[in-house]
């Protein structure tokens, strides 16, 4: 036996990832690459639609032409597994996609991996609001066959994302140039102190939540931070005004809230998918990202409360 000074293979402890120009991107890379015979995709029922960024979920898969489903999500936007199971058995499937929404890691991942395998089906996780993100101590997009992540969610940067292959039997090489990240955002990304960035999230979060969750008629979506979750946004559900009039207000004040999703793609219909409608319908969500100061909690809070108040 001889023992090599330095070590030799490349591929050894390597994340597989092609980096591209945004989320999509690499959703779009990946159904590229995904047999066509396998049959459909499914996707989970709760997924958005804007008048200025389209579906950064849908787009793709309307892109691709891959025939696809939707399974239900509950009130707390999680899979229901039996959904995804019938959907299983009742065609085949190429591929499940699993989203962590605002940066919590769906539970029932693991479940729904070892369903999908035995259906022949891969796994896709969505982890576009979800860098850093752990579930049981694993980094979510660990777990799935392939993950996609968008790097301009998360921190300054105009564009990025990247499709992380988790195995290794369908080549899939470097996007094309129409796909590929721009080379100052890679560097960002790799420049990015990710553990400080998912910190001052957190931080950020426990403290808004404290200010929030007390304000009549708002809900924490999340009674706890999940466990593992680097979160992407604080999701309020607001229960007793109108959302759009919250947000609009809010907007108008200089405060930077989305609505994730306030309009869900026509195909998830209210009445095929009540939950993800009524999530829809109240849902708001508020920046906690790292530039994000006690000050501007402050003013989040001051700003929600009086919108609520109001509108
Ligand atoms: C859950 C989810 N996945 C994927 C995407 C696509 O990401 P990107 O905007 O980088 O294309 C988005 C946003 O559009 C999203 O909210």
């Amino acid at each position: 036996v001889t023992v090599d000074k330095d070590p030799r293979d490349p591929t050894r402890f390597r994340r597989e990832r092609r980096f591209t120009a945004s989320g999509r991107a690499a959703f779009a890379h990946l159904l590229a690459h995904l047999p066509r015979d396998r049959g459909r995709v499914l996707l989970p029922a709760y997924i958005g639609l804007s008048p200025r960024e389209g579906s950064g979920v849908y787009d793709p898969v309307v892109g691709a032409g891959v025939p696809h489903a939707f399974y239900r999500v509950g009130p707390d936007l999680c899979a229901d597994v039996a959904h995804v199971a019938a959907l299983l058995a009742e065609a085949p499937a190429a591929a499940v996609l699993v989203i962590h929404y605002f940066g919590a890691a769906e539970p029932a991942l693991t479940r729904i991996g070892e369903l999908a395998h035995a259906h022949g089906a891969v796994v896709v996780e969505d982890c576009a609001h979800a860098i850093g993100a752990t579930a049981d101590g694993t980094p979510l997009g660990d777990v799935g066959d392939y993950a996609v992540f968008a790097i301009h969610k998360l921190i300054a940067a105009p564009t990025g994302g990247f499709l992380q292959l988790n195995r290794a039997d369908v080549a899939i090489g470097e996007p094309p140039p129409a796909l590929a990240i721009e080379p100052e955002v890679l560097a960002r990304f790799h420049a990015t102190r990710w553990p400080e960035v998912a910190a001052a999230r957190i931080a950020n979060y426990r403290g808004l939540a404290a200010r929030v969750g007390t304000i009549p008629g708002v809900r924490l979506f999340w009674p706890e931070l999940p466990v593992g979750c680097v979160p992407h946004t604080l999701p309020v559900l607001i229960e007793r005004a109108d959302r759009f009039a919250v947000y609009g207000r809010m907007r108008d004040a200089g405060l930077g809230v989305v609505a994730l999703y306030h309009t869900l793609i026509p195909p998830i219909t209210a009445g095929a998918f009540p939950d993800a409608h009524a999530v829809s319908a109240r849902i708001l969500n508020l920046p906690i990202h790292h530039e994000v100061t006690p000050g501007g909690l402050d003013r989040l809070a001051e700003g929600l409360a009086g919108a609520v108040r109001t509108a």
